[in-house]
């Protein structure tokens, strides 16, 4: 383990092996499922950007690579869950088979806004895939098509995942201890 060990970790969830051996096993899935197809992979700056790249390093077919960001924040009310986009695609996906990759789905607002965004965009096809999935914060219903791991209602941290921005380097997922 580094030195940049977090002084608050709580417990390793997923070790760097076991992240590495899913990736495979989704990305061969994905392969198959989008063969002779436009696969094009979206990615949600900046958590999934590790995620998807060792994603697309595994996948055999011809693949086209984008990102977009975005951010949330709180309405004047405090009600969560507003988002929009900070920095858009650079092109179009007019006839793209489309995945959005994500590093976590939370509460979903995330998710469905993209899904709702770029659904007008014409592209061929839209499913999400995501290298974690917390269903019991779930807030909005969003289809999950592809996912590397459910996990626990806990704060994790660790390949692409940051708490205050650090720790998206670690090879590794990590629980953070609370407080
Ligand atoms: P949403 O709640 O599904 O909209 O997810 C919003 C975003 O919150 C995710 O894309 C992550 O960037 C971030 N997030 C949610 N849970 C965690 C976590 O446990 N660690 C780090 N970031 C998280
Ligand atoms: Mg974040």
């Amino acid at each position: 383990m580094s030195s940049q060990q977090p002084p608050n970790l709580e417990r390793v969830l997923f070790t760097e092996e076991q992240i590495q051996q899913r990736i495979k096993e989704v990305a061969a899935e994905i392969s198959a499922k989008y063969r002779d197809r436009n696969l094009k992979l979206i990615g949600v700056l900046k958590g999934s950007v590790f995620f998807l790249t060792a994603l697309a390093r595994e996948i055999s077919i011809p693949v086209k690579i984008d990102f977009l960001a975005i951010s949330s924040f709180a309405n004047s009310v405090g009600t969560p869950g507003l988002v929009r986009i900070a920095k858009d695609l650079d092109e179009g996906i007019e006839g793209d088979d489309v995945l959005l990759v994500e590093d976590i789905v939370d509460t979903g607002f995330t998710s469905r806004y993209l899904l709702q965004t770029l659904s007008g965009r014409g592209p061929n096809s839209l499913a999400i895939c995501t290298l974690l999935d917390r269903t019991p914060r779930r807030i909005v219903q969003v289809p999950v098509e592809f996912r590397c791991f459910e996990i626990p209602d806990r704060f994790v941290i660790g390949f692409g995942l940051d708490y205050k921005q650090l720790y998206r380097n670690l090879g590794y997922i990590a629980v953070m201890k609370p407080g």
